[in-house]
């Protein structure tokens, strides 16, 4: 890093008042887990912000949370139940790991979460930042976080042009995070951070004039702050393409578990199909060709074919493991966001 001691040393006395005085005129205060600090619902959000935009998981958090309200009802619930109740966020493992952590939780820990970060990092889907958010809004522990948000707000900040994709770089951002951190006022430093991140140091046209710390922001000061984070390994994206078989018996449809390990692991799913042909040989009567649904996941785009074949006559065994479900209860069971756009289509008038 290129900035003068002196200024890094400014920059550690003004950060942190910056952005607590700021979140307290500035940020969100109305998100429904700020209203408690109890470390289930704060575990919670946590979890299901990670990779999820604030306005998506609103849709789902309280309702979550009315069909399991502390964590021994989340232990005990099957894993079905728990796919269901996440169906739509996306990042499956996400809620997997959810699951096996509330059931370590109450059989480790007597149904109370710990109460430092490093011990909450040892549960199943906490990572670091997670464990410090965690802390930091439950018992004002002195522990940094570093999401993604984050990491742009601090390199920019830092001018921190080191490859994050180092491990030993990301440990240097760390060390820089924790050196930023105030005495008190935990809580509200941690949710000024992320709402900064989020609202102002966007990864996009970030809006630097009403950035609370821009007078000690090297990025802001070198004009250049979509420059950081430096990347060195860019994502290529990838291309898939299936058919979908919607195969349909007297109001039922044919749901199959999707493979352990794949993509949606843990969600049920219509049988998939390399090609069209692939899928005629195992269903040669008549189909109807529905419009084909784009999806894009975090490393490919996915183009998938819907084919609908109705049967009649008495009920069909489809090879494999799977069930018929009626469409009814569609609902009540963990499916892909793709398959829902498709039902939604369906029932639309
Ligand atoms: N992203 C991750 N944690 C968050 C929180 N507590 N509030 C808003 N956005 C977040």
């Amino acid at each position: 890093m290129s900035r003068p001691a002196s200024s890094i040393a400014l920059l550690r006395r003004a950060f942190a008042p910056a952005v607590i005085g700021w979140q307290r005129e500035h940020g969100r205060h109305d998100l429904p887990w700020q209203r408690s600090r109890e470390p289930y619902r704060v575990w919670l959000s946590e979890i299901m912000l990670q990779q999820t935009q604030v306005s998506t998981v609103l849709a789902y958090y309280e309702r979550f949370l009315q069909r399991f309200p502390d964590v021994h009802a989340l232990a005990r619930a099957s894993h079905d139940e728990v796919m269901a109740a996440w169906s739509g966020l996306g990042y499956y493992s996400r809620a997997r790991h959810l699951h096996r952590c509330a059931q370590v939780v109450v059989a480790e820990h007597g149904g109370q979460f710990p109460r430092t970060a490093q011990a909450l990092a040892e549960l199943p889907g906490i990572g670091r930042s997670t464990a410090a958010a965690i802390a930091a809004f439950c018992f004002g522990e002195r522990a940094a976080i570093l999401d993604g948000n984050v990491k742009r707000v601090l390199t920019r900040v830092l001018g921190f042009g080191e490859d994050l994709a180092q491990a030993r770089h990301e440990r240097a951002l760390w060390d820089e995070a924790t050196a930023l951190l105030p005495a008190h006022d935990m809580a509200t430093y941690t949710q000024g951070l992320m709402d900064l991140g989020a609202t102002v140091c966007t990864a996009r046209s970030p809006r630097c004039a009403q950035c609370p710390v821009r007078t000690w922001c090297a990025a802001h000061a070198q004009g250049r702050p979509e420059a950081y984070p430096v990347r060195s390994r860019r994502l290529r994206r990838g291309r898939r393409e299936h058919w979908w078989l919607w195969l349909e018996h007297e109001g039922r449809v044919w749901l199959q578990p999707r493979p352990a390990g794949g993509v949606w692991a843990g969600l049920h799913s219509l049988p998939e199909y390399d090609s069209e042909a692939a899928l005629r040989a195992d269903w040669p009567g008549p189909l109807i060709a529905w419009p084909s649904i784009s999806h894009a996941l975090t490393h490919f785009d996915w183009l998938l074919h819907p084919r609908q074949c109705v049967l009649h006559g008495p009920q069909p065994q489809p090879r494999g493991p799977g069930q018929w479900v009626a469409y009814e209860a569609l609902d009540d069971w963990g499916l892909p966001a793709p398959l829902r756009k498709l039902l939604a289509l369906r029932s639309a008038p």
